[in-house]
């Protein structure tokens, strides 16, 4: 389909809420309002933009309303861009009519969203609407999953480069994350627990190493993710479980499967966290028992409606000082498929928390990326690094705060 003329490059929806404002912070700091990006913030309510607008000292940011129930005002407003960029979530609760909007009118879109079984239903419902009118879609530009989605393109590229193959298995490894919860994460998790305490198929859905690979494409021999301790051999350290495995691990197959396969039809792939130098067998598994009770926990109604009490509520989120404090450290082992000399390590590493301050610079620089770069995808829902790949993996590194580095077997 031609390209029709759009008033904005980017149209940021939900520029009220936590994410939302940082993000527009972030677009107005680099990129000013009369320069080269043409972009707009837009929300249900036009009383709070005015009043975000005021908070960020600058009356030329263009407003646009626009209720996430509503069809026909999300599709003037995705008439009117060129990419949608949202952090309107629950997003299983607020986005599935964006999505379609955004599909049927052949408008570009990133989001934050680590509800699988949401890209799941969105995928199916709208993938053919989407290759039809060319809109590029790309769920999970945050800390779920970009470092771990271009974590392994890096990775896997070097690899290539150097040894002319592809790992054959690839271990993430938190070294490092600080920072804390906001109140739609909270409400996002959640929702999903809700979702699947009531549905039997969605529990299946989310058991599924490959719950987001396209129909019939080949699946490898991964299994379900890490909920204990196990000692991992190659950092000399107890790993436990890392609670953004269950999103991340199934954003990295799908991109396998999207990229042809280019990690190799046995590519495997997991997630954890290091715990720390020194910690033995017993204190590992206390900790791992912990964590994964804490997550079973909100399983159960009452403890469920206890943990919304206590925990922030939408709106709210980490503090400045937490999110300027705050960093990442993720290491990536790659492992050579016949030659263990051969393998290679990459390192991640992000300059802010990763939930908020990192997350919503991701964000914001995925949908410049998706309004600015040339990319060789057609319309669909592509992943970070099958839709833009090492061009974004640049800009991250050129401005938000990211870095690449291959800090073994190079
Ligand atoms: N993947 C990651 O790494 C990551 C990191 C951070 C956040 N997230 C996700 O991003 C989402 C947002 O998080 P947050 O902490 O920024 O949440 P938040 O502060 O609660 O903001 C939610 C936004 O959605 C808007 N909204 C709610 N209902 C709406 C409706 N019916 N129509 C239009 N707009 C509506 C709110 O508008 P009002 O101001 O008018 O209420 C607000 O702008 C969550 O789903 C969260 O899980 C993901």
């Amino acid at each position: 389909m031609a390209e029709s003329p759009r008033d904005f490059d980017v149209v940021l929806y939900g520029a009220t809420g936590f994410t939302g404002k940082l993000a527009a912070e972030y677009l107005l700091n680099k990129y000013g309002v009369d320069g080269g990006l043409r972009w707009a913030m837009a929300g249900r309510s036009l009383g709070k933009l005015e009043q975000v607008r005021d908070e960020l000292q600058n009356g030329n940011i263009p407003l646009l309303t626009a209720d996430s129930d509503e069809d026909a005002s999300l599709k003037a407003m995705a008439e009117k861009a060129k990419v949608i960029c949202t952090t309107v979530g629950p997003y299983a609760l607020y986005g599935s009519k964006l999505v379609a909007a955004c599909a049927s009118t052949g408008t570009h879109y990133c989001d934050l969203t680590g509800e699988t079984q949401w890209m799941r239903r969105m995928i199916d419902a709208h993938q053919a609407d989407a290759e039809a009118s060319g809109a590029r879609i790309v769920h999970t530009c945050g800390f779920d999953s970009i470092p771990s989605d271009l974590g392994v393109l890096f990775l896997q590229n070097a690899m290539q480069a150097k040894h002319g193959v592809p790992a054959q298995h690839v271990k993430y490894r938190v070294v490092e994350a600080k920072g804390e919860f906001s109140g739609g994460t909270v409400a996002s998790l959640i929702n999903v627990m809700e979702e699947a305490v009531k549905d039997k198929s969605l529990r299946k859905l989310l058991m599924d190493p490959y719950a987001l690979n396209p129909e019939g494409s080949p699946t490898g021999d991964d299994v379900n993710d890490q909920t204990g301790a196990i000692y991992d051999e190659d950092f000399e350290r107890w790993t436990l479980p890392f609670v953004m495995a269950a999103i991340n691990t199934r954003v990295v197959r799908r991109s396998n499967a999207l990229l042809d396969q280019q990690y190799g039809d046995d590519f495997r792939y997991d997630e954890a966290m290091l715990g720390p130098k020194g910690m033995g067998a017993l204190k590992a598994k206390i900790a791992a028992g912990a964590m994964t009770a804490g997550t079973a926990a909100l399983a159960i109604g009452p403890l469920r409606a206890i943990a919304k009490r206590f925990l922030p509520k939408p709106g709210e989120g980490p503090s400045q000082e937490v999110r300027e404090n705050g960093f990442y450290e993720i290491l990536l082992h790659g492992i050579h498929p016949t030659d263990r000399d051969k393998d290679m390590v990459a390192k991640v590493t992000g300059d802010m928390d990763p939930g908020y301050g990192s997350t919503s610079k991701m964000l914001a620089e995925s949908a410049v990326c998706l309004a600015k770069d040339e990319l060789s995808c057609g319309g669909g829902f592509w992943t970070p690094a099958s839709a833009m790949g090492e061009v974004l993996i640049a800009r991250l590194e050129k401005d938000a705060g990211l870095t690449f580095d291959i800090v073994s077997g190079n």
